[in-house]
């Protein structure tokens, strides 16, 4: 899906004052799918204004959910008249989080046709491992060129080992396990903070998850769940993109209604890189990020350092002096945005698909560039702002699927940046 949309900005203007992070993306998409395990209301408070979530509004209306905004980031969903056979699958191929609509669709009918799921394109995204999961719990998959079609006569428990970390399938299976038939153990876990939200938003429900925060889940299933309030977390992945616009700049600038204990390894390597820094509980603020140092960076399942923030990084390490290795070691495709860092000027090497050899500090110039996806989109808009003159960056559907309010919160730290509808 793309707009005609572009954002101009204006590069190098002095940034100060303090930038709020809103709710996280990653889980109110999740929770909010979990409505449709009870057929009580469920009250959304903190949830983020972007296209994700609007697409996914969009997607539990046609399934008969009655949806309504209660003003201010919060929403009452109301699953009483959940029909699966509503599904839109043009929707749903659209966003990968989906996928979770299986686990609550296959606890109320026996048979469902489902797309691929979509997403940004920074690999090959297969979803091979929700399927293995699903086969052990009783359900029989088949493919055709369009559509996978999932078969089941009621899930039932299983011993589930994921060969790989998968925040998704971890939180697909979780969501089909809690009205299953029996005990599910889900071994190799993510433990991601959304993730771990999301399950114990489940238990407050009636469900019975066991080893919450740690890399084996034991799920006894229930007959029923309820529904109640829930706060979804502060985004770590915008909080991280605010944060490495601060030192990339060198603004004094305090990043708000975040949590600092989900970034305990990005604020330690800026740390290391020379960066001064004040964390409070919910706030983090830049003092300087005068003369910094190089750094490696490696991305790693959470606590490591986060994926989604690695091309903010990047962006920042073509102001540090030195010689950084990054080593994308999640997504297969997700470095290839490198490329328009250096047509602003920077100095990068690729040695292979995921790792670049960057060398700074560099100067970059303004050029116009388009998005590829969410986060070497926001790459772009930092890249734009600590440019020499004026960035042009278009597909910016794919930026506005992810941050709220951008341009707003931009602006009321003095960046010159406008959207311009052509
Ligand atoms: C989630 O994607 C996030 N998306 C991503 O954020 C994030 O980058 C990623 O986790 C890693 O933290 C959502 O939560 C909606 P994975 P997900 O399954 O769950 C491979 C953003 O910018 N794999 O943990 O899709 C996969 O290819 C987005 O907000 C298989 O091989 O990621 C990847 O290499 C982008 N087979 C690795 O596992 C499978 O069946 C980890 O992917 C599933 C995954």
């Amino acid at each position: 899906m793309t707009n005609m949309s572009k954002y101009i900005i204006q590069g190098g203007k002095p940034l100060k004052g303090t930038i709020s992070v809103s709710g996280a993306k990653n889980m109110a998409t999740k929770v909010m799918v979990a409505c449709l395990l009870s057929d009580q209301v469920m009250t959304v408070k903190n949830v983020p204004e972007i296209e994700d979530i609007n697409r996914l509004l969009e997607v539990l209306t046609d399934l008969g959910v009655k949806t309504s905004k209660l003003g201010n980031n919060t929403y009452q969903l109301d699953p009483k008249n959940f029909d699966p056979r509503n599904l839109n699958m043009e929707l749903v191929s659209k966003f990968r989080a989906s996928i979770l609509l299986l686990g609550p669709l296959l606890a109320q009918y026996k048979e469902i046709k489902f797309p691929h799921p979509g997403g940004c394109t920074i690999g090959k995204r297969p979803i091979d491992m929700f399927i293995e999961g699903f086969k052990k719990m009783g359900v029989s998959v088949s493919m055709d060129e369009k559509y996978y079609t999932f078969r089941s006569q009621g899930l039932q428990g299983a011993d589930i080992v994921f060969p790989q970390i998968t925040v998704t399938g971890t939180e697909t299976l979780l969501l089909a396990a809690v009205k299953a038939k029996g005990k599910t153990k889900l071994y190799n876990v993510a433990q991601e903070p959304e993730v771990i939200a999301l399950a114990e938003y489940l238990n407050k429900q009636g469900a019975k998850i066991k080893g919450i925060g740690t890399s084996i889940l034991e799920i006894d299933g229930v007959v029923s769940l309820t529904n109640g309030e829930v706060d979804v977390i502060p985004d770590r992945i915008e909080a991280g993109s605010f944060l490495a616009l601060a030192c990339a700049s060198n603004s004094n600038l305090k990043i708000t209604n975040c949590d600092p204990e989900h970034l305990r390894v990005p604020i330690t390597l800026l740390e290391q890189m020379g960066v001064k820094m004040k964390v409070n509980s919910n706030s983090i603020e830049v003092l300087s990020a005068e003369n910094i140092q190089a750094s490696n960076l490696k991305t790693h399942e959470y606590p490591g350092f986060p994926t989604d923030i690695q091309a903010p990084f990047t962006v920042l390490l073509t102001q540090a002096h030195g010689q950084s290795l990054i080593h994308e070691t999640i997504f297969e495709g997700r470095l290839f945005y490198t490329d328009f860092l250096n047509r602003m000027g920077a100095n990068i090497i690729m040695c292979d698909p995921q790792r670049v050899l960057l060398t700074g500090p560099t100067k970059l110039k303004g050029k116009k560039l388009e998005s590829p996806d969410l986060r070497a989109g926001i790459a772009m808009v930092i890249a734009g702002l600590i440019a020499d003159g004026t960035t042009e960056i278009e597909n910016i559907y794919q930026i506005e699927r992810g941050y709220e309010n951008l341009i707003d919160k931009l602006k009321a730290i003095g960046a010159q940046i406008i959207k311009r509808n052509d």
